[in-house]
């Protein structure tokens, strides 16, 4: 696949090569309050301003065949925020799927949900689950939505479901390795991110995926969400095609 971008000066090209795709990119969507601020805009705007890149970050993955793609849209510490922003976030998520839900699903997306959707509120679950109902047969781009998201949370929970399964006799201690331990986490079923992006020039986790990214490649940019799209996507795939991933061997 051969790809350009326009930088201001020329016109760059990007080969991928469709035999080393990563199969799982993790996003981490941050910047958008610095966005706005740069434009003395209401932090709400950036996320609004947000919902532009997630557009085509979607379109793009869908187009370059990747099979996952996991977006970190709302942490468990993100309810610390001011409450009317916490509001407005969920009302652009409810937006976003009522307004965009059905193109998705036409063109063969299934949404998914990381975190733990029961502590949503009630309009913005309910969405979300009729998002999820509309798309669950969809065979193309998998798209999981990381909401009340937190990866130490998610452990958590793993673990009393294990704990809930030893009681009923439904398996034994002996049982758990890391691959059953991995079976009770919300990415039951799917590989491990192959590749995890974080935009606006933070280098931490924030609590995104600690378990699942333990050999994960990191690509980091200074660009803001708002501005990320799907040309700054297919560099970081580009970068990452040409690592070397070890897993501890020589
Ligand atoms: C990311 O942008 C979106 C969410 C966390 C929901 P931020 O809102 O964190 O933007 P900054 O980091 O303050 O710029
Ligand atoms: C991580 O970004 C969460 C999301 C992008 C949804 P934050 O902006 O909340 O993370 P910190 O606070 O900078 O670590
Ligand atoms: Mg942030």
């Amino acid at each position: 696949m051969k790809f350009f971008k326009s930088s201001p000066s020329s016109l760059q090209e990007i080969i991928l090569d469709n035999e080393k795709l990563p199969q799982h990119i993790a996003i981490i969507m941050d910047g958008n309050g610095r966005w706005a601020k740069k434009r003395f805009l209401p932090r709400t705007l950036g996320h609004k301003a947000g919902v532009e890149a997630l557009r085509d970050i979607i379109k793009t993955a869908s187009n370059t065949k990747i099979a996952y793609l996991t977006l970190y849209a709302f942490s468990t510490e993100n309810w610390n925020r001011p409450n009317d922003e916490v509001s407005a976030l969920m009302e652009l998520l409810v937006e976003y799927l009522r307004k965009e839900g059905e193109e998705l699903h036409s063109n063969n997306i299934k949404i998914n949900t990381i975190g733990d959707i029961d502590g949503l509120p009630e309009f913005a679950r309910k969405e979300v689950l009729r998002a999820k109902e509309l798309t669950k047969n969809n065979t193309g781009l998998w798209v999981n939505i990381a909401l009340n998201y937190g990866g130490r949370d998610e452990i958590v929970r793993g673990i009393k479901r294990i704990a809930k399964d030893i009681k009923e006799d439904k398996i034994s201690i002996e049982d758990i390795n890391q691959e059953v331990f991995s079976s009770y986490l919300e990415t039951a079923n799917m590989p491990d991110p192959d590749l995890l992006i974080r935009t606006s020039g933070e280098y931490r986790f924030s609590n995104f995926l600690i378990w699942q990214s333990a050999y994960t490649e990191l690509w980091f940019t200074d660009i803001l969400w708002p501005d990320f799209r799907g040309e700054d996507l297919l560099m970081a795939i580009s970068d990452f095609q040409k690592r070397e991933r070890r897993f501890g061997k020589v």
